[in-house]
C-alpha cells in the first residue's frame, strides 16, 4: 500500500509536465485548423476540459469554427468506423494542414503520441489501466439545436486510448439521418492513475449511411449510473438492477455548468462495465429496445429486452414477422449484441441477487490481475 502511494505522487508531480493528452481528429471536426494561438489560451482539441463554462467546454469552444459543409464522419450501420484519436493533429493522417508537420512514428503507426514519452502521455498507466471512450449521435443537422440531453452514446471502445486508429462499432440498427446529416462527439474520461480529473469532447459532422429496414428511432437518452463492480471501493458484485439500460448520455463532469455527473476525482464516470457502457456497438439504444424497462435502483428488476420483428428490406408497408429461420438468422447477425446481453431468459437468476453477474461482463476484455496501478478490475 506505502509503495501505491509513492506512486501515485511521484505520478501526479509528472504529469503536469509529461500529459500531452489526445482528441479526435477528422475534417469533419469542430475546432479542426484551431491551435494554441486561436484562443488567448491553449484551446486546441486535445487540450482537457475542466472548470469551464457552457459556452467553453461545448463542443471545446470550437462552434465558430465549423468543418467544411460537405465533411462529414461516416457511420456504417452494423459495421465498424474508424476513427483517428492522437496527442497532436500532425501525428494523424491531417498533418499538412497542421503547424507541427508530420511527426508520425514510421515503425508504429498506431502511435497516438510518437516522442517516446510513453503512454503517459495519453494518460493511460498502461493498457491495463484504460478505461474507454465514446463517440455520441444526435440526430439534428443544425449543431445550434443541438443540447447536451440530446446526445446518445451509440458506440463504446473500452480499450481506448489506446491505439491512434481506433474502431467503433456502429449498431445495425441506426436510422438514417436527416438531410443536413446529423451530430455527433468524441467523448472520453482516463483513468484517474492517468492524470487529474478532466473531460475531453470533440463534436464533429457524421452520417449514417447503410440503414436498414430494421432501423428504428432513438430512445430519449438517461443519465448512466454506476453499477459495475469497483473492487477499489469495496464493491465486490455488479448491482445489475442499478444500471441505466437503453439509451445513455455521454457524461458531463468537472465543468462549471450543466455537469450531469457529480462524482469524485478519485472515482471517475468512465465508458466502459462499471456504467453499464458495454464494449462496441449500443445495441439496445432504440425506442423498442425493450419490452419491460424500469426504473434502476439497487433493488430493481433487470429489464427484458424486446423480441424485434424482421421486416423485410425494401418494405414501406408495416412489421413483417418473418418466418422462424429468417428470422433467427436475420437476428443473430443484426444484433449479436443484444443477443448475448439477453436479459430476458432470466428463469436462471434471482432478479433481485447481487450476485448475479450479467454475460455481458463476460464478454468484455479482461484485465491482468496484479496490476497494482488498476483502480478498478471490473472481472
Ligand atoms: C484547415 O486548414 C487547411 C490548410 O490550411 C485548409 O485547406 C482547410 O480548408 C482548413 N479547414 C477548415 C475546416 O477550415
Ligand atoms: C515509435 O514506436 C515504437 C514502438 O512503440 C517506439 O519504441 C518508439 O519510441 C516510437 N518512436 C517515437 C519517435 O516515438
Ligand atoms: C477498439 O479499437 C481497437 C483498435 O482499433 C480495435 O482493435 C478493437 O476491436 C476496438 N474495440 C471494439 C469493441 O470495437
Ligand atoms: C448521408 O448518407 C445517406 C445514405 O448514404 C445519403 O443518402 C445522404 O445524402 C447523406 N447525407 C449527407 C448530408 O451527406
Ligand atoms: C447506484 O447508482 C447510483 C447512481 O450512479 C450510485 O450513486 C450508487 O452508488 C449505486 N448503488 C449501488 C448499490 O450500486
Amino acid at each position: 500500500m506505502t509503495m501505491f502511494k509513492l506512486s501515485l505522487i511521484s505520478l501526479a508531480t509528472l504529469v503536469p509536465l509529461a500529459a500531452c493528452h489526445s482528441a479526435f481528429f477528422h475534417p469533419s471536426m469542430y475546432g479542426f485548423n484551431v491551435t494554441d494561438k486561436t484562443f488567448p489560451f491553449d484551446n486546441r482539441p486535445v487540450a482537457p476540459l475542466r472548470d469551464r463554462s457552457f459556452a467553453d467546454w461545448w463542443f471545446h469552444g470550437h462552434l465558430d469554427f465549423p468543418p467544411h459543409p460537405t465533411d462529414f464522419f461516416e457511420l456504417p450501420a452494423g459495421k465498424p468506423a474508424t476513427a483517428e484519436i492522437a496527442c497532436t493533429k500532425s501525428a494523424t493522417s491531417y498533418f499538412a494542414s497542421s503547424e507541427g508537420g508530420d511527426v508520425r512514428n514510421a515503425t508504429n503507426p498506431n502511435d497516438v503520441c510518437p516522442g517516446g514519452r510513453g503512454p503517459i502521455a495519453y494518460h493511460t498507466q498502461g493498457f491495463d489501466d484504460l478505461m474507454g471512450c465514446a463517440l455520441a449521435i444526435a440526430y439534428k443537422s443544425d449543431v445550434k439545436d443541438v443540447e447536451p440531453e440530446d446526445f446518445t452514446i451509440f458506440s463504446v471502445n473500452q480499450t481506448c486510448v489506446w491505439t491512434r486508429f481506433t474502431d467503433f462499432q456502429v449498431p445495425a440498427r441506426m436510422p438514417p439521418c436527416p438531410p443536413g446529416g446529423c451530430t455527433c462527439a468524441f467523448f472520453w474520461i482516463h483513468s484517474p492513475n492517468g492524470g487529474g480529473d478532466e473531460n475531453y469532447m470533440n463534436g464533429f459532422k457524421c452520417n449514417v449511411t447503410g440503414s436498414t429496414a430494421q432501423a428504428a428511432p432513438l430512445a430519449t437518452p438517461k443519465v448512466a449510473r454506476r453499477c459495475g463492480v469497483d473492487p477499489i471501493n469495496q464493491k465486490f458484485q455488479s448491482v445489475p438492477g442499478n444500471c441505466t439500460y437503453g439509451a445513455k448520455q455521454p457524461f458531463y463532469w468537472v465543468n462549471k455548468e450543466r455537469n450531469n455527473m457529480f462524482e469524485a476525482a478519485s472515482t471517475p464516470p468512465v465508458y466502459n462495465d462499471l456504467y453499464n457502457f458495454l464494449d462496441g456497438a449500443q445495441d439496445d439504444i432504440f425506442q423498442d429496445s425493450y419490452a419491460d424497462l424500469p426504473d434502476p435502483s439497487p433493488v430493481a428488476a433487470v429489464p427484458v429486452l424486446a423480441e424485434i420483428p424482421v421486416k423485410p428490406e425494401a418494405s414501406t408497408s408495416g412489421p413483417v414477422v418473418a418466418s422462424q429461420s429468417k428470422c433467427k438468422r436475420k437476428l443473430g447477425a443484426a444484433s449479436s449484441g443484444l443477443a448475448v446481453r439477453s436479459l430476458s431468459s432470466g428463469h436462471d437468476h434471482d432478479r433481485n441477487s447481487r450476485s448475479w453477474v450479467p454475460t455481458s461482463a463476460r464478454r468484455s476484455r479482461k484485465l491482468h490481475q496484479g496490476s497494482r496501478e488498476s483502480l478498478w478490475r471490473m472481472f
